[in-house]
């Protein structure tokens, strides 16, 4: 029979998979009656559905289970709302949400003791970010930091240590689903199946079920391959893996491209940013997708794979048109490369909600100035047009100009050329061109040590 393995509130599970789309939160209240974990949006926005979910690397991570699928936990260890303290011995978050007054409403306050439990497990302090994600529709955020703070020092309950420990067991179990542990087992499973849809964080699949009501069969997930994930840095590159991560691509890359690290903060929440990877960001095309318009900027290569041969091209090439990638079948996204250079990178995401919500635009530049001489421009925009896209003609009326105010003021002109953006419900056409310029000016005047200081949200 096909099952998957985990542990649920510290107690092993094997649980048979009928509809390998079966979220965990429609598992966890219909099959197993934990009603604390709540739905909400049922699309990732509320954090209502927040669970704690430790992989083999032992890290907690808070995850949004109304988009997460049973195949994805599978090897890892689940805890809800119910697992993390009683009423006798409260989570010393639980203890703090009554003494500061954070428990508002029974909808939004089990999922956000579930990020401020994961935050605590993991000594994470930054609670603004950590808590993004969770929205409370009476906005009463004061009392539910203050709680968040106040149980900052308390320790840590054992049981997340004996989460951590008992993983080593669950890894081995097999299911015989298709979740390939390895590049090269991905590559012959998809050869064999090349209709198969490829599940990495399901930030976007999950939707496509959950709100489009689509019927998936067959998929793969991306979830176990090892030698997908993670971050290599030479001397002459920066290597990212497909199924990185964008919490782990932030962590990575704060000390070589701050800039990149800091929009990376403002993609979605802390739910979204640990599932959502690299690779899932590129494939699916987006035109408002966060890391391309950055990864473009910096010279990025794409890799591609199916069966043993592979193809590198320029990101930039990958994006054909709205909605069609340069992704033949069977082929998938191995890893996207940058090369070392020294940071000169600047992202700018402008949206109407600062925190978790999709760009209007994203500008990224990355501009070369050698004695007062533009010598090499980069520049990239998502929200501009039907695929992330280079500001071509920009870059050319900027390079071989000196690095000056009326070279910009000349160049910003050419956006007019480059793009043909958009009126849609998150900014008008005319405020798209009219930023891409003004974001133009900010590099500039950040580059001369001015601080330019903005509200970084649409009208
Ligand atoms: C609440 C919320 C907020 C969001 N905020 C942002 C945001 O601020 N910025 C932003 O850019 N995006 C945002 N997104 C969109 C989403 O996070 C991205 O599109 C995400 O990167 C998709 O990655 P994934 O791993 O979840 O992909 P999945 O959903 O698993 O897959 C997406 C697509 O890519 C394909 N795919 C995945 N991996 C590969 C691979 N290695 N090779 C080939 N094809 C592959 C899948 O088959 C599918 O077609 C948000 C989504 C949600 C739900
Ligand atoms: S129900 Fe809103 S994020 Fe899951
Ligand atoms: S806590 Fe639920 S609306 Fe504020």
């Amino acid at each position: 029979m096909t099952e998957v393995a985990f542990l649920l509130n510290g107690a092993p599970v094997r649980v048979p998979v009928t509809d390998p789309t079966q979220t965990v939160l429609d598992w966890l209240r219909e099959a197993r009656g934990l009603t604390g974990t709540k739905e909400g949006c049922n699309e990732g926005d509320c954090g209502a559905c927040t669970v704690m979910v430790t992989g083999p690397d032992g890290t907690p991570q808070a995850l949004n289970a109304c988009i997460l699928f049973l195949p994805q936990i599978h090897g890892r260890a689940l805890r809800t709302v119910e697992g993390v303290g009683t009423d006798a011995a409260p989570h010393p978050v639980q203890r703090a949400m009554v003494e500061h007054h954070g428990s508002q409403c029974g909808f939004c306050t089990p999922g956000f003791v579930m990020s401020m439990v994961t935050a605590h497990a993991t000594g994470a302090r930054d609670h603004d970010d950590q808590l993004a994600g969770n929205l409370c529709r009476c906005t009463g955020y004061a009392p539910i930091l203050r709680a968040a703070e106040a149980a900052a020092d308390a320790p840590v309950p054992d049981w997340v240590a004996q989460d951590r420990a008992a993983l080593a067991t669950l890894e081995a179990q097999a299911t015989d689903l298709h979740m390939p542990e390895s590049a090269d087992a991905l590559a012959a499973l998809l050869d064999a199946h090349p209709d198969a849809t490829l599940i990495a964080g399901a930030t976007d699949v999950g939707l496509w079920v959950t709100k489009g009501m689509a019927s998936l069969d067959p998929v793969i997930f991306l979830s176990r391959i090892a030698d997908l994930r993670g971050v290599s840095v030479t001397d002459t590159e920066i290597r990212i893996g497909a199924t990185t991560t964008l919490a782990a691509l932030r962590r990575a890359i704060a000390p070589l491209h701050p800039s990149f690290a800091e929009l990376i903060r403002r993609y979605g929440s802390e739910q979204v940013r640990n599932a959502a990877t690299v690779g899932g960001n590129i494939a699916n095309g987006s035109p408002i997708g966060d890391s391309p318009p950055a990864l473009i900027a910096l010279g990025a290569t794409l890799h591609l794979r199916r069966g043993d041969a592979r193809r590198a091209l320029p990101l930039e090439a990958f994006f054909l048109e709205y909605g069609k990638q340069d992704l033949a079948p069977g082929e998938f996204v191995e890893a996207v490369s940058v090369p070392r250079q020294r940071d000169r990178l600047r992202c700018y995401k402008i949206s109407k909600r600062f925190d978790q919500d999709i760009s209007a635009v994203c500008g990224c530049f990355n501009i070369t100035v050698t004695d007062g001489m533009v010598t090499a421009a980069r520049i990239a925009f998502g929200g501009m047009a039907g695929t992330p896209k280079r500001a071509a003609s920009v870059e050319s009326a900027l390079t071989g100009q000196p690095w000056s105010e009326a070279s910009i003021d000349a160049a910003a002109q050419a956006f007019a050329q480059d793009f043909t953006p958009l009126d849609d419900m998150r900014a008008s056409a005319r405020y798209r061109l009219e930023s891409a310029r003004n974001l133009l000016r900010r590099y500039w005047f950040e580059d001369q040590g001015t601080r330019v200081s903005v509200l970084e949200v649409a009208p």
